[in-house]
């Protein structure tokens, strides 16, 4: 199965270096060739230039089933890699948002028994089955504004039993979609009501019970904790994530979002591969990163809903760091998974660049999910995992002109997918 797109008005995002991340000033450039040609053979990208060097004799010569889309007056880009989001979760918590309106903060909701738990009651009560119809939708939506890779957390089961359950539902998404999903075990998402006051008897059971089975299913690809004030300490960090060490789990973890908690710090000593929400981060946090492979991930999207402080992100790319930006989508405080919202709240609400905002959201995210050898760029030989936007002006639009989907065509693994919902 091939695809030829011809008449591309600007091919964006290419990278011929192969590099697995961009960090600090190197974030402002993104290569791009315009009025452009690509041709995907089966489930890669096999080759791109200037419709100046296009041959469509030659190609159709060579492959005479190809499908010929003409993109006249679209751009091409990688999908967006969304390397955060918790899409599995049986409810939405609407309700909730409208105490929030009323002026509950997150911590308070939390220590109402809300928030977290209460999905997590949910969760329990849910069967599997019912669990992964409605996720799969979520993900058949999140792929129709653009997303082809995605990272998606356990952590509203907090039970041994419930937990598995929705690493098992993750595990069906990723057999049934042809979207590259990794997921990650969270256990350690908040302690459970009957677990107050006894805090280290619930790690134990994440370290004792919970991972060795996840890792004997084979579950999980990344191990995460909120490590946060009100929820897990430093010293619960280090047990969960030495503990997901030895079982060959690399650490993802929610860090710094309610305070300065020693977050970033821990993570960095277990080399996580990511660091994520960091609305708490000053000088020592940015020292620490710097000359660590871990990468800092904003999420504009739970900043923008609970209308918390936002990360300094301007500030950690000045600092040299690369930065991740990514979803969230939760039903609590991110209720979107749309990375088009993300492009263009990086840009308004962060002061970032369009170009750092799609290094940010494609081939960084990508860095953060550990996929960008296959992702995340227009390079030779990577996954065809690609967006074929509507007719628009200039690549800028697409943060610019905002809240409306700019996606006409997904391709995903070398195929064109449906993206009605
Ligand atoms: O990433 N910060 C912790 N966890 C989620 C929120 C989940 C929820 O409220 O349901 C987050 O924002
Ligand atoms: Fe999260």
């Amino acid at each position: 199965m091939s695809i030829i797109i011809k008449n591309i008005k600007q091919l964006l995002q290419i990278d011929n270096e192969s590099r697995l991340l961009v960090k600090g000033s190197d974030m402002k450039h993104i290569d791009l060739i315009e009025d452009a040609w690509l041709l995907v053979q089966g489930e890669k990208i096999e080759d791109f230039g200037s419709m100046s060097d296009f041959n469509e004799n030659d190609i159709l010569k060579n492959n005479p089933d190809i499908d010929i889309i003409d993109a006249k007056g679209k751009m091409l880009m990688p999908a967006f890699v969304d390397s955060h989001t918790h899409l599995v979760y049986p409810a939405s918590r609407e309700i909730e948002y409208i105490d929030k309106i009323k002026g509950l903060s997150y911590e308070e909701i939390a220590k109402r028994g809300g928030g977290i738990l209460n999905t997590a009651k949910k969760t329990q009560q849910i069967s599997e089955d019912e669990l992964f119809e409605s996720s799969l939708k979520r993900l058949n939506e999140i792929a129709s504004y653009g997303t082809g890779a995605v990272e998606i957390k356990s952590g509203y089961g907090l039970t041994l039993e419930s937990e598995l359950k929705m690493l098992r539902v993750i595990k069906k998404l990723k057999a049934a979609s042809p979207l590259t999903i990794k997921s990650n075990f969270l256990g350690a998402h908040s302690i459970p009501l009957e677990y107050r006051g006894r805090q280290s008897e619930y790690v134990d059971l994440v370290v004792n019970e919970m991972i060795p089975k996840v890792a004997e299913e084979d579950l999980a690809d990344f191990i995460d904790v909120f490590c946060d004030i009100g929820f897990f300490t430093v010293e619960d960090t280090e047990r969960i994530l030495k503990a997901g060490q030895n079982y060959g789990l690399r650490a993802k973890i929610h860090a710094n979002e309610l305070d300065y908690s020693g977050g970033v710090q821990v993570g960095v000593k277990y080399n996580a591969l990511s660091v994520d929400h960091l609305e708490f981060v000053g000088d020592e946090e940015i020292k620490t990163m710097l000359n660590s492979e871990t990468i800092p991930t904003v999420l504009p999207g739970a900043a923008f809903f609970l209308g918390m402080k936002y990360a300094p992100a301007r500030e950690m790319i000045d600092a040299g760091l690369p930065l991740a930006m990514a979803s969230d989508f939760n039903p609590g405080s991110s209720p979107s998974g749309n990375m088009q919202l993300i492009l263009s709240m990086a840009c308004i609400l962060y002061k970032l660049l369009p170009e750092e905002a799609i290094n940010s959201t494609t081939l960084n995210t990508a860095y953060a999910m550990g996929v960008s050898d296959k992702l995340g760029t227009i390079t030779k030989g990577k996954l065809a995992n690609l967006i074929i936007t509507k007719e628009i002006p200039t690549y800028e639009y697409l943060p610019y002109y905002y809240g409306t989907n700019k996606v006409d065509t997904m391709i995903i693994k070398g195929r064109v997918v449906d993206i009605k919902n």
